[in-house]
């Protein structure tokens, strides 16, 4: 890597939005690109984060404490020159707008997909468990999702494929690189 790759800034993406809603999906395929051009990155996901750390809870409490954690980890890394791809349902906006001012670049996308259409994917069967009470404090059923108000970026991953989903964030992010 040439010392001028190594000096460029980093940045925060953030994707937040329902479960099943593509945040996992988008993050690795951007992150593949990403790397593929010779850039630090670094990939934080609930799924991972929740399995390292599996006592976290789902209370509004519990919720806040992981995404501030989550949130000043990203800053850090950002702080080095890494760029931060972060995959989180993150559904209250003071955490999300607590993990803003910590970051010097934010980049926030609200991984936009209706309720229906998350519950038609079901891909880990969550819904499934949530609607038959299996689980409960389940975000967009009996907990809520609070929409970002002004995020930097909406992608409608219902009315687009993987790929566009994906250059629309490789568009914005350019502006950054
Ligand atoms: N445009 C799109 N972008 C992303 N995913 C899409 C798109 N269209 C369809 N999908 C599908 O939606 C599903 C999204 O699942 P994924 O695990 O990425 O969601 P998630 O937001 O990370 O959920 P969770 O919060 O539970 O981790 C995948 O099966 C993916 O193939
Ligand atoms: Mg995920």
């Amino acid at each position: 890597m040439s010392k001028s790759e190594t000096e460029k800034p980093g940045f925060v993406i953030w994707l937040t939005g329902l479960s099943g809603s593509g945040k996992s999906t988008i993050a690795d395929r951007l992150a593949k690109i990403l790397s593929q051009k010779g850039r630090k990155i670094e990939r934080l996901d609930g799924d991972i984060l929740r399995g390292i750390f599996p006592n976290t809870g789902f209370d509004r409490q519990a919720r806040d404490e992981h995404i501030q954690r989550v949130g000043y980890m990203a800053s850090r890394l950002e702080h080095h020159g890494v760029i931060v791809i972060a995959s989180f349902i993150s559904p209250y906006r003071k955490a999300r707008r607590f993990v803003r001012g910590l970051c010097k670049q934010f980049i926030e996308v609200w991984v936009k997909a209706s309720l229906e259409e998350c519950k038609r994917r079901d891909v880990k069967g969550l819904y499934k468990k949530a609607t038959t009470g299996k689980i409960q404090q389940f975000t967009g059923l009996d907990d809520p999702y609070e929409e970002p108000e002004k995020p930097e970026l909406i992608i409608d991953t219902e009315h687009q494929t993987i790929e566009q989903s994906v250059s629309q964030i490789l568009d914005k992010i350019n502006l950054f690189m």
